[in-house]
Protein backbone atom coordinates (compact mmCIF):
# COMPACT_ATOMS: atom_id res chain seq x y z
CA UNK A 1 0.00 0.00 0.00
CA UNK A 2 1.50 3.75 -0.91
CA UNK A 3 -0.38 6.40 0.45
CA UNK A 4 0.00 9.82 -1.33
CA UNK A 5 -0.89 12.81 -0.01
CA UNK A 6 -3.27 14.95 -2.43
CA UNK A 7 -4.20 17.35 0.91
CA UNK A 8 -1.69 19.78 -0.71
CA UNK A 9 -2.71 21.23 -4.11
CA UNK A 10 0.82 21.38 -5.67
CA UNK A 11 1.36 17.95 -4.62
CA UNK A 12 -2.15 16.83 -6.01
CA UNK A 13 -2.45 16.30 -9.37
CA UNK A 14 1.03 14.55 -9.51
CA UNK A 15 -0.92 12.39 -6.78
CA UNK A 16 -4.22 11.72 -8.42
CA UNK A 17 -2.23 11.23 -12.16
CA UNK A 18 -0.29 8.14 -10.75
CA UNK A 19 -3.61 6.65 -8.47
CA UNK A 20 -5.50 6.94 -12.50
CA UNK A 21 -2.80 4.75 -13.53
CA UNK A 22 -2.94 2.13 -10.86
CA UNK A 23 -7.06 2.48 -11.65
CA UNK A 24 -6.63 1.58 -15.30
CA UNK A 25 -4.33 -1.32 -14.74
CA UNK A 26 -7.32 -2.86 -12.39
CA UNK A 27 -5.54 -1.72 -9.17
CA UNK A 28 -7.46 -0.71 -6.01
CA UNK A 29 -7.56 3.11 -4.91
CA UNK A 30 -9.22 4.74 -1.82
CA UNK A 31 -10.17 8.19 -2.60
CA UNK A 32 -12.15 10.92 -0.66
CA UNK A 33 -15.39 12.03 -1.82
CA UNK A 34 -17.57 14.60 -0.65
CA UNK A 35 -19.55 11.74 1.75
CA UNK A 36 -16.84 8.97 3.05
CA UNK A 37 -13.61 7.52 1.53
CA UNK A 38 -14.32 5.08 -1.43
CA UNK A 39 -12.09 1.98 -2.72
CA UNK A 40 -11.86 2.68 -6.32
CA UNK A 41 -11.71 0.35 -8.88
CA UNK A 42 -12.53 0.26 -12.76
CA UNK A 43 -15.85 -0.28 -12.90
CA UNK A 44 -16.12 -2.36 -16.10
CA UNK A 45 -13.49 -4.87 -15.26
CA UNK A 46 -14.87 -7.43 -14.11
CA UNK A 47 -11.66 -8.90 -12.19
CA UNK A 48 -10.62 -5.70 -10.89
CA UNK A 49 -13.85 -4.86 -9.25
CA UNK A 50 -13.65 -8.72 -7.84
CA UNK A 51 -10.53 -7.50 -6.35
CA UNK A 52 -13.14 -5.27 -4.71
CA UNK A 53 -15.01 -7.54 -3.02
CA UNK A 54 -11.93 -9.76 -2.07
CA UNK A 55 -10.54 -6.73 -0.03
CA UNK A 56 -13.29 -5.57 1.92
CA UNK A 57 -14.82 -9.28 2.89
CA UNK A 58 -18.24 -7.42 0.61
CA UNK A 59 -21.17 -10.23 0.33
CA UNK A 60 -21.64 -10.71 -3.49
CA UNK A 61 -24.84 -10.03 -3.34
CA UNK A 62 -24.22 -6.35 -2.16
CA UNK A 63 -24.17 -4.09 -5.36
CA UNK A 64 -21.44 -0.99 -5.75
CA UNK A 65 -22.16 2.05 -6.94
CA UNK A 66 -20.81 3.53 -9.93
CA UNK A 67 -19.16 7.14 -10.11
CA UNK A 68 -18.92 9.12 -13.20
CA UNK A 69 -17.33 11.98 -13.72
CA UNK A 70 -20.77 13.48 -15.87
CA UNK A 71 -24.82 12.94 -16.87
CA UNK A 72 -23.16 11.26 -20.34
CA UNK A 73 -21.09 8.97 -18.59
CA UNK A 74 -24.10 8.03 -16.35
CA UNK A 75 -26.09 7.58 -19.23
CA UNK A 76 -23.58 5.40 -20.96
CA UNK A 77 -24.25 3.39 -17.85
CA UNK A 78 -28.04 2.77 -17.99
CA UNK A 79 -30.64 1.22 -20.30
CA UNK A 80 -33.29 4.00 -19.27
CA UNK A 81 -32.07 7.07 -18.35
CA UNK A 82 -35.70 8.09 -17.02
CA UNK A 83 -36.93 11.97 -16.87
CA UNK A 84 -36.98 11.32 -13.20
CA UNK A 85 -33.20 10.81 -12.82
CA UNK A 86 -32.23 13.38 -15.28
CA UNK A 87 -34.37 15.61 -13.05
CA UNK A 88 -32.59 14.83 -9.72
CA UNK A 89 -29.35 14.61 -11.63
CA UNK A 90 -29.61 17.94 -13.09
CA UNK A 91 -30.77 19.08 -9.07
CA UNK A 92 -28.31 17.16 -6.94
CA UNK A 93 -25.25 16.44 -9.39
CA UNK A 94 -22.25 16.43 -8.67
CA UNK A 95 -23.06 15.47 -5.40
CA UNK A 96 -24.19 13.21 -2.43
CA UNK A 97 -26.84 11.37 -4.15
CA UNK A 98 -26.93 7.77 -5.48
CA UNK A 99 -29.01 7.41 -8.53
CA UNK A 100 -30.54 3.52 -9.48
CA UNK A 101 -31.47 3.30 -12.57
CA UNK A 102 -31.91 0.46 -15.36
CA UNK A 103 -28.07 -0.73 -16.16
CA UNK A 104 -27.12 -1.10 -19.69
CA UNK A 105 -25.12 -4.22 -20.74
CA UNK A 106 -21.76 -2.76 -20.49
CA UNK A 107 -21.97 -2.78 -17.07
CA UNK A 108 -21.22 -6.06 -15.44
CA UNK A 109 -22.45 -8.93 -13.01
CA UNK A 110 -20.17 -8.32 -10.19
CA UNK A 111 -21.04 -4.68 -9.76
CA UNK A 112 -24.64 -4.93 -9.97
CA UNK A 113 -24.82 -8.12 -7.40
CA UNK A 114 -26.54 -9.35 -10.79
CA UNK A 115 -29.57 -6.78 -10.40
CA UNK A 116 -31.08 -5.26 -13.18
CA UNK A 117 -30.32 -1.99 -11.90
CA UNK A 118 -27.17 0.13 -11.35
CA UNK A 119 -26.40 2.91 -8.76
CA UNK A 120 -24.78 5.95 -10.05
CA UNK A 121 -23.18 8.81 -8.80
CA UNK A 122 -20.98 11.77 -9.88
CA UNK A 123 -19.14 13.16 -6.77
CA UNK A 124 -18.26 16.92 -5.78
CA UNK A 125 -15.16 16.45 -4.02
CA UNK A 126 -12.21 18.22 -5.49
CA UNK A 127 -9.93 14.75 -5.73
CA UNK A 128 -12.31 12.07 -6.73
CA UNK A 129 -13.35 14.69 -9.98
CA UNK A 130 -10.11 15.24 -10.79
CA UNK A 131 -9.32 11.29 -10.55
CA UNK A 132 -12.53 10.27 -12.39
CA UNK A 133 -11.09 12.84 -14.98
CA UNK A 134 -8.07 11.40 -15.41
CA UNK A 135 -8.81 7.53 -15.07
CA UNK A 136 -11.77 8.50 -17.64
CA UNK A 137 -13.09 5.35 -16.97
CA UNK A 138 -16.23 5.00 -14.41
CA UNK A 139 -15.32 3.90 -11.21
CA UNK A 140 -17.12 1.15 -8.68
CA UNK A 141 -16.40 2.64 -5.08
CA UNK A 142 -18.03 1.22 -2.02
CA UNK A 143 -17.15 3.09 0.99
CA UNK A 144 -13.23 2.18 2.01
CA UNK A 145 -13.67 -0.42 4.79
CA UNK A 146 -13.90 -4.23 5.68
CA UNK A 147 -17.61 -5.22 5.36
CA UNK A 148 -19.70 -4.32 8.51
CA UNK A 149 -17.13 -1.75 9.29
CA UNK A 150 -17.26 2.06 10.12
CA UNK A 151 -17.06 4.13 6.74
CA UNK A 152 -14.24 5.71 6.50
CA UNK A 153 -13.66 9.88 6.74
CA UNK A 154 -10.02 9.71 7.06
CA UNK A 155 -6.97 8.17 5.32
CA UNK A 156 -6.30 6.91 8.54
CA UNK A 157 -9.14 5.31 8.77
CA UNK A 158 -8.92 3.19 5.48
CA UNK A 159 -5.83 2.18 6.43
CA UNK A 160 -6.31 0.60 9.63
CA UNK A 161 -9.43 -1.25 7.91
CA UNK A 162 -7.90 -1.89 4.73
CA UNK A 163 -3.79 -1.81 4.71
CA UNK A 164 -2.16 -3.37 2.49
CA UNK A 165 -5.83 -5.07 0.60
CA UNK A 166 -5.22 -1.70 -1.45
CA UNK A 167 -2.30 -0.32 -3.98
CA UNK A 168 -3.24 3.28 -3.00
CA UNK A 169 -4.91 5.78 -0.57
CA UNK A 170 -5.07 9.23 -1.66
CA UNK A 171 -5.03 11.30 1.15
CA UNK A 172 -7.67 14.58 1.07
CA UNK A 173 -7.79 14.88 4.65
CA UNK A 174 -11.12 14.41 6.24
CA UNK A 175 -14.14 14.30 4.34
CA UNK A 176 -16.90 17.23 4.67
CA UNK A 177 -20.15 15.63 4.69
CA UNK A 178 -19.21 12.40 6.99
CA UNK A 179 -21.65 9.92 5.95
CA UNK A 180 -22.88 8.27 3.04
CA UNK A 181 -25.20 9.26 -0.20
CA UNK A 182 -28.65 9.31 -0.44
CA UNK A 183 -29.87 6.35 -2.85
CA UNK A 184 -32.82 6.89 -4.63
CA UNK A 185 -34.70 4.51 -7.16
CA UNK A 186 -35.17 6.26 -9.89
CA UNK A 187 -36.91 3.75 -12.37
CA UNK A 188 -40.30 5.09 -12.30
CA UNK A 189 -42.38 8.20 -12.25
CA UNK A 190 -41.54 8.91 -9.00
CA UNK A 191 -38.41 8.69 -6.58
CA UNK A 192 -37.67 6.07 -3.73
CA UNK A 193 -35.10 6.65 -1.50
CA UNK A 194 -33.53 3.31 -0.83
CA UNK A 195 -30.92 4.69 1.64
CA UNK A 196 -31.16 7.87 3.81
CA UNK A 197 -28.17 10.13 3.36
CA UNK A 198 -26.62 13.04 2.95
CA UNK A 199 -29.42 14.84 0.62
CA UNK A 200 -32.35 14.73 2.41
CA UNK A 201 -36.25 13.67 1.79
CA UNK A 202 -36.96 17.20 1.50
CA UNK A 203 -34.77 18.36 -0.65
CA UNK A 204 -35.34 15.45 -2.79
CA UNK A 205 -39.47 16.41 -2.58
CA UNK A 206 -38.51 19.80 -3.55
CA UNK A 207 -37.44 18.84 -7.12
CA UNK A 208 -39.20 15.47 -8.03
CA UNK A 209 -42.09 13.54 -6.19
CA UNK A 210 -41.67 10.92 -3.96
CA UNK A 211 -43.23 7.53 -4.43
CA UNK A 212 -45.77 6.11 -2.12
CA UNK A 213 -44.97 2.51 -3.84
CA UNK A 214 -43.09 1.49 -0.40
CA UNK A 215 -43.89 2.59 2.76
CA UNK A 216 -40.65 2.62 4.89
CA UNK A 217 -40.10 -0.59 7.27
CA UNK A 218 -42.42 -3.11 6.05
CA UNK A 219 -41.20 -6.65 4.86
CA UNK A 220 -42.57 -6.83 1.41
CA UNK A 221 -41.05 -3.20 0.04
CA UNK A 222 -38.08 -2.97 -2.09
CA UNK A 223 -35.25 -2.09 -0.35
CA UNK A 224 -31.44 -1.72 -0.80
CA UNK A 225 -29.37 -5.03 -0.43
CA UNK A 226 -26.97 -3.35 1.39
CA UNK A 227 -29.39 -2.31 3.85
CA UNK A 228 -30.05 -5.77 5.47
CA UNK A 229 -26.47 -6.02 6.89
CA UNK A 230 -25.31 -4.78 10.33
CA UNK A 231 -23.44 -2.04 8.63
CA UNK A 232 -21.79 0.77 10.05
CA UNK A 233 -21.17 -0.65 13.49
CA UNK A 234 -18.05 -0.31 15.67
CA UNK A 235 -16.59 -3.00 17.73
CA UNK A 236 -17.65 -1.68 21.00
CA UNK A 237 -21.28 -2.51 22.56
CA UNK A 238 -23.74 0.92 21.88
CA UNK A 239 -26.76 1.60 23.28
CA UNK A 240 -29.07 4.60 22.70
CA UNK A 241 -30.81 6.76 25.36
CA UNK A 242 -33.51 8.89 25.82
CA UNK A 243 -32.43 12.13 27.04
CA UNK A 244 -35.43 12.94 29.13
CA UNK A 245 -34.79 9.99 31.21
CA UNK A 246 -31.14 9.94 31.44
CA UNK A 247 -31.69 13.54 32.84
CA UNK A 248 -34.30 12.13 35.55
CA UNK A 249 -32.65 8.78 36.80
CA UNK A 250 -29.16 8.00 36.35
CA UNK A 251 -29.34 4.98 33.80
CA UNK A 252 -27.44 1.69 35.10
CA UNK A 253 -26.71 1.02 31.56
CA UNK A 254 -25.09 4.20 30.81
CA UNK A 255 -22.22 3.62 33.44
CA UNK A 256 -18.29 3.94 32.69
CA UNK A 257 -19.62 4.54 28.73
CA UNK A 258 -18.80 7.59 26.34
CA UNK A 259 -21.63 9.27 25.80
CA UNK A 260 -22.76 10.67 22.01
CA UNK A 261 -25.12 13.73 22.67
CA UNK A 262 -26.98 16.14 20.27
CA UNK A 263 -28.64 18.02 23.48
CA UNK A 264 -26.97 17.02 26.70
CA UNK A 265 -23.59 18.34 27.75
CA UNK A 266 -23.26 16.34 30.35
CA UNK A 267 -24.64 12.63 30.37
CA UNK A 268 -25.13 11.31 34.46
CA UNK A 269 -23.19 8.02 35.00
CA UNK A 270 -20.98 8.17 31.50
CA UNK A 271 -17.15 8.65 31.86
CA UNK A 272 -17.00 11.35 29.39
CA UNK A 273 -19.71 12.97 27.05
CA UNK A 274 -18.99 14.03 23.65
CA UNK A 275 -21.45 16.14 22.10
CA UNK A 276 -21.79 16.57 18.61
CA UNK A 277 -24.06 19.37 17.18
CA UNK A 278 -27.55 19.70 17.43
CA UNK A 279 -28.07 20.10 13.76
CA UNK A 280 -28.01 17.45 11.75
CA UNK A 281 -25.69 18.22 9.12
CA UNK A 282 -22.87 19.13 11.35
CA UNK A 283 -23.84 16.37 13.93
CA UNK A 284 -23.28 13.67 10.52
CA UNK A 285 -20.06 15.38 9.72
CA UNK A 286 -18.68 13.96 13.01
CA UNK A 287 -20.26 11.38 13.80
CA UNK A 288 -18.14 8.57 11.96
CA UNK A 289 -15.24 10.56 12.48
CA UNK A 290 -15.98 10.11 16.86
CA UNK A 291 -16.72 6.61 16.36
CA UNK A 292 -13.16 5.92 14.76
CA UNK A 293 -11.79 8.30 17.44
CA UNK A 294 -13.22 6.04 20.36
CA UNK A 295 -12.26 2.60 18.53
CA UNK A 296 -8.84 3.89 18.03
CA UNK A 297 -9.15 4.47 22.50
CA UNK A 298 -10.48 0.99 22.66
CA UNK A 299 -13.82 2.42 24.54
CA UNK A 300 -15.78 -0.91 25.15
CA UNK A 301 -19.58 0.83 25.59
CA UNK A 302 -20.60 3.67 23.94
CA UNK A 303 -23.87 5.25 24.75
CA UNK A 304 -25.65 7.55 22.21
CA UNK A 305 -28.34 10.09 22.99
CA UNK A 306 -31.60 9.33 20.95
CA UNK A 307 -31.88 12.37 18.24
CA UNK A 308 -35.23 14.05 17.06
CA UNK A 309 -37.82 12.36 15.37
CA UNK A 310 -38.13 14.82 12.75
CA UNK A 311 -37.36 14.86 8.73
CA UNK A 312 -33.45 16.64 9.17
CA UNK A 313 -32.55 13.96 11.02
CA UNK A 314 -33.74 11.03 9.43
CA UNK A 315 -29.92 10.18 7.86
CA UNK A 316 -28.17 10.19 11.12
CA UNK A 317 -30.79 8.44 12.79
CA UNK A 318 -30.89 5.15 10.23
CA UNK A 319 -26.86 5.26 11.43
CA UNK A 320 -27.10 5.32 14.87
CA UNK A 321 -29.70 2.42 14.49
CA UNK A 322 -27.39 0.24 12.81
CA UNK A 323 -24.40 1.42 14.32
CA UNK A 324 -26.29 0.12 17.98
CA UNK A 325 -28.00 -3.08 16.41
O1 LIG B 1 -21.48 8.09 -0.20
C1 LIG B 1 -21.48 6.96 -0.70
O2 LIG B 1 -22.47 6.47 -1.26
C2 LIG B 1 -20.16 6.18 -0.62
C3 LIG B 1 -19.12 6.91 -1.46
C4 LIG B 1 -17.81 6.16 -1.55
O3 LIG B 1 -19.65 7.17 -2.74
N1 LIG B 1 -20.34 4.84 -1.08
C5 LIG B 1 -21.04 3.91 -0.38
O4 LIG B 1 -21.05 2.66 -0.95
O5 LIG B 1 -21.61 4.16 0.66
P1 LIG B 1 -21.52 1.34 -0.18
O6 LIG B 1 -21.17 0.22 -1.08
O7 LIG B 1 -20.96 1.31 1.16
O8 LIG B 1 -23.09 1.47 -0.17
C6 LIG B 1 -23.79 1.33 -1.38
C7 LIG B 1 -25.26 1.22 -1.12
C8 LIG B 1 -25.61 -0.16 -0.58
O9 LIG B 1 -26.61 -0.02 0.41
C9 LIG B 1 -26.14 -0.86 -1.82
O10 LIG B 1 -27.04 -1.88 -1.51
C10 LIG B 1 -26.81 0.30 -2.56
O11 LIG B 1 -25.96 1.38 -2.36
N2 LIG B 1 -26.94 0.01 -4.00
C11 LIG B 1 -25.96 -0.02 -4.92
N3 LIG B 1 -26.46 -0.39 -6.13
C12 LIG B 1 -27.79 -0.59 -5.95
C13 LIG B 1 -28.85 -1.00 -6.81
N4 LIG B 1 -28.66 -1.28 -8.10
N5 LIG B 1 -30.09 -1.10 -6.28
C14 LIG B 1 -30.30 -0.81 -4.98
N6 LIG B 1 -29.33 -0.43 -4.12
C15 LIG B 1 -28.09 -0.32 -4.59
MG1 LIG C 1 -20.48 0.89 3.11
Amino acid sequence: MRRLDATDPANAANAVAEAARVLREGGLVAFPTETVYGLGAAALDISAVERIFVAKGRPSWNPLIVHVASIDAARELSADWTPLAERLAQAFWPGPLTIVVRRSAAVPDPVTAGLDTVGIRMPSHRIASALLAAAAIPLAAPSANRSTGISPTRAEHVIRSLGDRVDIVLDGGATAVGIESTVVDATAESALVLRPGAVTRDQIESVVSISARAPRGTDSAPTSPGQMERHYAPSATVVLFNPEQAERESLPELAGSVAITHSLDQVPGAARTVRLSDDPALYAARFYETLHQLESEGVSLIAIEQVPESAGWEAVRDRITRASR
